[in-house]
């Protein structure tokens, strides 16, 4: 029985995580397979309407209390991420439990505490990580208004990206985490998305795995 993917664009602001996934989605609309589009935070529900008021700063949240809602807005999505692929749908997904860790823990909280209200979450089966130096991603147009597009939070950010890279490759994390150089041409970054999708676009077999569980 197989099943469909799930496919994670992380990356620091203006990586080209939007540009990426729409262009993934695309590709595979040309070799006729249908994808879901997802994106977090997800500024459509209750819990993502908050989260948009706080991003915009127009409301002021706790870190922790912020945190645990980021972690909310993905659960209140887990089941039907988890019934699309059962039916053979491929997710593509706009950030995910990995943005929320990097960003809280660039705030001073403490990893694992970051890390425990996504544990579980569904695995995605790819994590196509957009790297780029602050430096470079800022001269793309510039970060816009909202409270993390600031360099010096986002070299933080970064730093973390790469511990959770780091320590995503082992059997007990769930998924697979790729470094993509996203300092390039849109066309050569989606040459190697494109390249690492591939395979997993007829989907899997592999059962549906939890993030950072170790009970299964
Ligand atoms: N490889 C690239 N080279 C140059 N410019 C790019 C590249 N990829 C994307 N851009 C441009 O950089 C800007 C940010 O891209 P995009 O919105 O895809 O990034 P993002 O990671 O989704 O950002 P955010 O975190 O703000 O959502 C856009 O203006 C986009 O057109
Ligand atoms: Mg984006």
């Amino acid at each position: 029985m197989s099943r469909g993917a799930f496919i994670v664009i992380e990356g620091l602001d203006r990586s080209g995580k939007t540009t990426q996934t729409a262009a993934l989605y695309e590709q595979l609309k040309e070799v006729g397979k249908v994808a879901k589009l997802l994106k977090f935070p997800d500024r459509t529900t209750a819990i993502g309407k908050m989260i948009d008021a706080y991003l915009r700063s127009q409301s002021d949240l706790d870190d922790r209390a912020i945190h645990l809602l980021f972690s909310a807005n993905r659960w209140e999505l887990a089941s039907e991420i988890e019934k699309d692929l059962k039916e053979g749908i491929n997710i593509l997904c706009d950030r995910y439990a990995f943005s929320g860790i990097a960003f809280s823990a660039s705030k001073g909280l403490p990893y694992e505490w970051c890390r425990a209200p996504d544990i579980s979450l569904p695995s995605p089966d790819l994590v196509l990580f957009l790297d780029i130096s602050p430096e470079k991603a800022k001269e793309r147009g510039g970060y816009g208004e909202e409270r993390y597009e600031k360099e010096e939070m986002q070299k933080k950010v970064r730093e973390i990206f790469k511990r959770i890279g780091e320590e995503m490759n082992v059997a007990t994390a769930g998924a697979k985490w790729v470094v993509i150089d996203a300092g390039r041409d849109c066309e050569d970054v989606a040459k190697d998305v494109w390249a690492h999708a591939e395979g997993l676009i007829e989907g899997t077999s592999q059962p549906i795995t939890r993030l950072w569980d170790t009970s299964e």
